[in-house]
């Protein structure tokens, strides 16, 4: 079998002649293609509002400013996430708090943020990892005790739902990424949702600079001045970008249910092997099935790794816990054991591929060459 790539995107044909046309057309930047993206993504999240900006990351940061979150204040967050998420804290001058994960599902473990919280907390970020919501009804009741924000890191999870909550519908934003890897992708990519206009309003202008008018509107209507009421930033996303979302929009849950069949047949396949483990979906809830992992022997893991290159299968590492990177070990002083089960996790998973693209007996000779290698 030639070699499997870890990820193959979705644009198609349509999708790049809609792009080209926006290469000939004359407003490349934020536009009508970006107002008609933001809309349908608004409609698929069932929210009021969602800002295009030009990453995850930005929507994040832009998040906490809009929360008015700043030096001296702590926000607690999962170590068992990419470095983005609690990258944003620190580009806000605030402190990222780490609460370990639940064994099952890698994601925040709700129960334990209560012991986190101090005077100084203020935000809590979510992040539904994998594609799995947290348990955003518990998460919200421990907020509104404290009085805290809601910021959801849904960079992995746009098509999921659990206990008939969607992403951005307890949280005061939610934040998506169009990364080259994720479910639906312009390369780069970011948006946020949310149903508070007035935040809606504000992320608009911190998406720009600050600045009260976007291109759009000082070059399609009556020219009239802008002025830069507050300090923004430039995240802004642009009809580029855009075009290339509007059609993988529409065929979101296709793919979706090409993935879950995917998942399904790994799912059926590793049920039965010995010394392979894989994280639970949880019940009355809908997996938006981005990342398919397994959890191995700590000390084969790496070997398992390379044995898997090596027979040009293409593998990722979701996550190493962001407490223990360099910058987070030097800067904040942390050591292994603060966070057991997140570590636990990030020395044992595996990332393997999943995409539409992937065939099935693709998938079954992916488990065989993990069979083999295990061994
Ligand atoms: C959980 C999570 N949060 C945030 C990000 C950052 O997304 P972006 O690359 O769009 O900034 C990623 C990207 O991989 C992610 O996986």
């Amino acid at each position: 079998m030639e070699s499997i790539q870890f990820f193959r995107h979705n644009i198609d044909a349509a999708d790049i002649e809609r792009t080209i046309s926006v290469l000939h057309s004359v407003f490349l930047t934020t536009g009508s293609i970006v107002a008609e993206f933001e809309k349908e993504f608004s409609f698929y999240l069932k929210s009021q509002e969602t800002i295009g900006v030009s990453s995850c990351t930005a929507a994040l940061h832009l998040s906490l400013l809009a929360c008015g979150i700043g030096p001296g204040d702590e926000v607690i967050t999962t170590p068992m996430s990419f470095c983005a998420t609690a990258n944003s804290i620190l580009h806000i001058g605030a402190v990222p708090v780490f609460v370990d994960v639940e064994k099952e599902t890698g994601n925040i473990n709700a129960d334990l943020i209560d012991l986190a919280i101090t005077d100084k907390t203020k935000a809590i970020i979510a992040v539904h990892l994998y594609g799995q919501m947290c348990d955003m009804h518990k998460i919200h009741k421990i907020a509104q005790k404290h009085n805290l924000f809601i910021i959801e890191d849904a960079a992995h999870c746009i098509e999921g739902h659990r206990d008939n909550i969607k992403p951005g519908q307890l949280g005061h934003t939610a934040c998506f990424s169009f990364y080259a890897t994720k479910n639906i992708t312009s390369g780069e990519g970011g948006a946020i949702v949310t149903n508070d206009k007035k935040k809606a309003e504000l992320l608009k202008m911190l998406r720009n600079h600050g600045i009260d008018k976007a291109a759009a509107d000082r070059y399609t209507k009556r020219y009239s001045h802008w002025d830069m009421p507050i300090l923004g930033w430039k995240y802004n996303m642009d009809n580029i970008h855009a075009s290339l979302l509007t059609g993988q929009l529409k065929r979101i849950d296709l793919l979706w249910e090409r993935r879950n069949h995917l998942w399904n047949l790994y799912e059926d396949h590793f049920k039965s092997l010995k010394g392979i483990d894989v994280l639970k979906t949880v019940s009355n809830s809908k997996h938006a099935r981005h990342l398919f992992t397994i959890l191995v022997n700590p000390k084969k893991r790496d070997h398992i790794l390379w044995g898997l290159q090596e027979k040009g299968i293409g593998v990722a590492v979701n996550y190493r816990p962001i407490h223990l990177l360099q910058y987070y070990k030097e800067t904040f002083g942390y050591e292994r054991g603060a966070f057991p089960v997140a570590e636990d996790i990030g020395d044992r998973t595996i990332s393997l591929p999943l995409y539409p693209k992937l065939t099935d007996k693709e998938v079954t000779y992916i488990v065989g060459m993990v069979q083999n290698v295990v061994k």
